[in-house]
């Protein structure tokens, strides 16, 4: 969100001219910085940097090379991210894009077997066909330069530390390595086999102790020599040689690796009652479907009532529902396919789709997606492309940051899976990002928009949101893990703060209700008394699920200073350099 314009040009002259611009007036923030994220000891890491007088962005970096450490099977250096900078003086939104991108040797084939079928979703996963290019850290190289105040290597001392001293497994941790089981690619890997499991086969226990010299070594290259560590020389052919091993070996080479091309993007913006939010556009779905939702929820509910209200609630499914079948459709890497951002989060076109919504009836159990040429013009995309249902599974982070300067990053990262694709080189998972494309390149004879392609990067869900005031003050920074799931996670916790009042916590609490398909997975235990059933009653089918993979990690800037709040369903906490993290 730069405003660049003819004027730009006159601006170095008018610099010299006159006094820099007057300091943005003063909030009760002011001095202190908060980092929300899914481990203490990760989040100490990002307050010791704010504390040296690190940026956001540098907070961010050091914050998610402990969680590495320490949650390694979210993210980490073997994947991808996406990354929100909010610059407070002038008020610009950078967007990062570190996705993964497919290796040249894929094909549209990448996941097909032997009998032309796309391969078993799990074989897919855990195997070397599904890793990308690792791109988090060449993402944070670039993020750095534009944002980062602390020497670069200053940023990986703390989980250098914590690598070598060693680190306390967590409970969840432990509690999805047991989930395995002895079959898991995880537990047969040659690496990560040595890693997790002790000479007995058993998995790391909950409060044992582990180093990881590997990671710490591997933190030290990237100190030495940037995101190139991991692009030539012995960190590199670790890579390759995991990658390209049977069974299902991945056409990966040096090529690819050095092929990594982080970008600095404009991020997609759009209105939110009073607010702006801004999020990752293609190839993240994530801000066209985020948009499209609290869009869709806007216009269906002017005035919303709270969480207790049966029709808030039903409103902000039917938006679900219109939102992921818009997005199913369309999303994709645009660099490969056109993707109509615009056109479908367009006012005109979001006002005609919200008229399909009613909130005293659930929708039919396929909603068809919609024509966004309808309305704002252009070629149809509708029957260009195949209906698409590209599987999504758990394993991903968020954290949100804000300096001491009002400064802000939203950064989402991922290996994709639990543990990635199993696969373990130089201390750090290799994702299966890949297996976030179609397996099946065509659907009912058309070529599906997210069909894998040799250099396009899979679509996401991640969804890294900066919401600002109207006057483009910072107001909130939001995200989460959960696959396509986020974007339900995402947007209820928005509406939870600015419709309903919430503070961040409590909006992180409410149900997590993910309404993509006929059947909506519902934290029923967490939805108030008699909304289930009422729901159910005006013919939605309900899904009772229980701590989902939600991972929400915010940050509200209130009048009076920061409210923060933490995922109960995770592991994490909202702290800020002076204070304790709050009671979830
Ligand atoms: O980029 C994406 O949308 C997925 N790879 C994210 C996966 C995920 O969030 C799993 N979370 N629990």
């Amino acid at each position: 969100m730069r405003r660049l314009s003819l004027l730009g040009l006159f601006v170095p002259l008018a610099l010299a001219a006159c006094a820099s611009p007057p300091p943005p007036a003063p909030r009760a923030t002011d001095g202190v910085g908060m980092v929300a994220a899914a481990d203490p000891r990760a989040v100490d890491a990002g307050l010791e940097m704010l504390r040296k007088g690190g940026s956001a962005t540098d907070a961010a970096i050091a914050t998610m090379a402990v969680l590495g450490l320490v949650e390694p099977q979210s993210a980490g250096i073997g994947g991808g991210a996406f990354l929100l900078n909010y610059d407070r003086a002038s008020k610009d939104i950078d967007a990062y894009d570190g996705r993964e991108r497919a290796p040249m040797g894929a094909t549209a084939n990448l996941f097909l077997g032997a009998d032309g079928k796309p391969l078993p979703y799990r074989d897919a996963v855990w195997s070397g066909l599904s890793t990308g290019a690792p791109s988090m850290i060449a993402m944070f190289e670039k993020a750095h330069a534009d944002h980062g105040r602390l020497p670069w290597r200053d940023l990986f001392e703390p989980a250098i530390k914590l690598a070598e001293e060693g680190f306390i497994v967590a409970p969840r941790l432990a509690g999805l390595l047991q989930m395995m089981g002895p079959q898991s690619a995880l537990k047969q890997d040659p690496v990560a086999g040595k890693y997790f499991y002790d000479a007995n086969g058993a998995p790391l226990a909950v409060g044992a102790r582990r180093t990881n010299p590997d990671y710490a070594a591997t933190l030290r290259a990237i100190q030495e020599r940037g995101a190139r560590a991991l692009q030539e020389g012995p960190i590199a052919d670790a890579i390759i040689a995991q990658v390209q091993r049977a069974p299902r070996g991945g056409s990966m080479t040096h090529a690819d690796l050095r092929n990594v091309t982080p970008r600095r993007l404009e991020p997609v913006c759009g209105p939110y009652r009073v607010y702006r939010v801004c999020g990752m556009g293609p190839p993240s779905s994530g801000a066209i479907a985020t948009l499209s939702t609290l869009g869709l929820y806007e216009r269906a509910r002017p005035a919303p009532e709270g969480p207790s209200s049966v029709d808030d609630w039903s409103a902000y499914m039917w938006a679900s529902r219109i939102a992921y079948a818009d997005r199913d459709h369309y999303a994709a890497d645009d660099q490969f396919v056109p993707v109509p951002t615009a056109a479908l989060t367009d006012p005109r076109y979001l006002a005609v789709r919200a008229r399909e919504i009613d909130v005293a009836k659930a929708p039919p159990a396929t909603l068809q997606p919609g024509d966004p040429s309808i309305t704002v013009g252009g070629p149809s995309l509708l029957d260009r492309w195949g209906r698409d249902r590209t599987a999504e599974m758990a394993g991903t982070t968020h954290m949100s940051v804000v300096d001491g300067d009002g400064n802000a990053v939203a950064l989402t990262a991922t290996i994709e899976s639990v543990f990635g694709s199993q696969r373990m080189a130089a201390g750090f998972l290799l994702n299966n990002q890949l297996t976030d494309f179609s397996l099946d390149p065509v659907k009912n004879g058309r070529p599906v928009a997210n069909a894998p392609a040799p250099g396009k990067r899979p679509r996401s869900s991640m969804s890294p949101t900066i919401i600002l005031d109207g006057d483009g003050r910072l107001y909130a920074v939001i995200g989460s893990p959960g696959g396509s799931a986020i974007i339900g996670y995402v947007t209820k916790t928005v509406i939870g703060v600015i419709d309903w009042k919430l503070p961040m916590q409590e909006a992180i609490n409410l149900a997590n209700i993910t309404a993509r398909t006929g059947v909506a997975a519902t934290e029923v235990n967490r939805l108030p008394p008699g909304v289930a059933d009422a729901l159910t009653a005006r013919g939605w089918t309900l899904r009772p699920t229980q701590n989902e993979a939600s991972g929400l990690h915010g940050i509200r800037i209130t009048e009076t200073g920061f409210d923060g709040g933490a995922d109960p369903r995770r592991e994490g906490v909202a702290k800020t350099t002076e204070s304790r993290p709050r009671a979830k």
